[in-house]
């Protein structure tokens, strides 16, 4: 098996950062998305919602994808001050939205929310990456697995065709700490959550404090199908680095 040979997802989770300026950084970005470096392989980006548009437009003549990082589940128009729906992330350009990362979750996301923003996503025609993870406490408590298989059946209940679900694996306890789980754990984890699928397994990211030096131990973990790199894709140079990493 030759990691260089497998198409491969980066994608970049900007959080609440990022602003006009940001968009010069992009351009080492659009340079290497044409080399041959990542013929293999799709760059994601997911920025704030005010950046979404501009993105779009700097990466019209180029392969790198755009999307949203959260979206409200109404498919109308209506009054949710503050809110964003799919068929808007959709109108300006975005292809996929970030649908329960656990810092939505901490603050009041439950599963069954997260399953109507998942089909709301797919029927405004917006690929889903769904975020799903287990806590510190759950990990301790040896209820990783119930816990995803939980969020699993609850996040995608009712959804039958699952081909443009993406899954990224977040421990949250990984998230922005610096840790990342065992090897073996995280290739078991990655079998068990595609052992929830009958048919058409779903690609798997991970996603937890991937950085430059990490990426040479994550790219041998091969049933991984790409990485959702939060702080380490705010800077171009890191981002490309771990792209170039995993194919050498
Ligand atoms: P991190 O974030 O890479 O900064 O840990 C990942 C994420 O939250 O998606």
């Amino acid at each position: 098996f030759i990691m260089t040979n497998k198409y491969m997802y980066f994608v970049a989770n900007w959080k609440m950062y990022g602003a006009l300026s940001s968009l010069n950084t992009l351009n080492k970005v659009i340079k290497f998305s044409k080399s041959k470096d990542i013929n293999k392989g799709r760059l994601i980006y997911c920025p704030p919602y005010t950046l979404i548009s501009s993105f779009s437009k700097k990466f019209k003549n180029c392969q790198i994808g755009i999307g949203g990082q959260n979206c409200h589940e109404g498919e109308n128009y209506g009054p949710y001050t503050g809110s964003v729906n799919a068929h808007m992330l959709k109108n300006i350009g975005a292809q996929f939205v970030i649908i329960g990362h656990s810092e939505n979750r901490e603050r009041g996301e439950n599963d069954k929310l997260i399953n109507l923003k998942i089909k709301s996503a797919l029927r405004a025609k917006l690929k889903v990456i769904f975020c799903i993870g287990e806590t510190l406490n759950q990990k301790k408590q040896k209820k990783t697995r119930s816990i995803l298989s939980k969020q699993i059946k609850v996040g995608l209940n009712n959804i039958k065709n699952k081909s443009n679900i993406f899954i990224a694996y977040e421990p949250v306890w990984a998230i922005g700490s610096g840790f990342i789980p065992k090897s073996e754990d995280l290739f078991t984890t990655v079998q068990y959550i595609k052992s929830k699928f009958k048919v058409n397994f779903p690609k798997v990211l991970y996603g937890g404090s991937v950085n430059t030096q990490n990426i040479t131990s994550l790219k041998e973990i091969n049933n991984l199908d790409g990485f959702l790199i939060g702080g380490a894709s705010q800077n171009a140079k890191k981002f490309i680095d771990i792209v170039k990493k995993t194919y050498t």
